[in-house]
């Protein structure tokens, strides 16, 4: 076994959907697959890092060798995040529901005789990615995603302020693109020096390219 580059770090990644229930039976979800999540875990594997895996219900399988933390809500990330603290750096590529049902009912919901359907009422999550930017044992490298539809690499630049993490990889996720549950991703990263757009790759290259950045970064 080499030493890679990041042997002896301990890398967080957040990856997959987050499952936010309405009943016992119902919960409201996204089209995250994991897959992007999933390969920036093993690429940092590969280079010899400790990696926590935070994993909502993601449908393709966890990578081996690495430390997977399985989750369904956002509440349950952020508090398996926290849990897995101190850590090196951290990549934040799962796709957290904003909101989760703030009127869950503990009870399978019924049709009702009058015919009305239910009405939910939402509540805002912790914003993981913010959190952990902000917190006294934040990693030295935050890197978080940006899946956005249009005007993408504004939007990317307003997050990382807002967002107060070090990086950004931005990513268009309109349907035409494919990009959500596919094989390829093009992802621009954003720093506080600017801006680099990668070319449309497989992502297992995307995740290789950032753990070895990672690695430069943490060197
Ligand atoms: O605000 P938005 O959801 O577009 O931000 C995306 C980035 O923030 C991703 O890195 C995602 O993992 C992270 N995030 C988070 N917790 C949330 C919402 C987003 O960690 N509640």
């Amino acid at each position: 076994l080499s030493a890679g580059p990041l042997s002896g770090k301990h890398v967080i990644v957040t990856s997959g959907p987050t499952h936010e229930p309405i009943d016992p039976v119902r919960y409201i979800a996204n089209r995250s697959s994991g897959a992007q999540g999933t390969a920036i875990a093993a690429a940092l594997r590969d280079l010899g890092a400790r990696v926590s895996f935070v994993t909502g219900p993601a449908s393709v399988p966890p990578p081996d060798g690495v430390d997977v933390i399985r989750v369904e809500t956002a509440a349950e990330m952020a508090a398996a995040v926290n849990a897995a603290l101190p850590a090196d750096a951290a990549v934040m590529a799962a796709a957290v529901a904003d909101w989760r049902v703030a009127n869950a009912s503990d009870r399978k919901m019924k049709k009702d005789a009058s015919g009305a359907p239910p009405a939910l009422s939402f509540a805002e999550n912790p914003d993981i990615l913010r959190d952990l930017s902000a917190a006294a044992q934040r990693p030295r490298l935050v890197v978080g995603f940006a899946a956005e539809t249009d005007h993408v690499i504004d939007h990317a630049k307003a997050k990382l302020a807002r967002k107060g993490c070090d990086w950004i990889v931005a990513n268009d996720v309109s349907p035409a693109t494919g990009i959500m549950g596919g094989a390829e991703n093009a992802v621009t990263i954003l720093t506080a020096s600017g801006a680099e757009a990668w070319p449309r790759l497989p992502k297992a290259e995307v995740a290789r390219r950032l753990a070895a950045r990672i690695a430069d970064a943490l060197a």
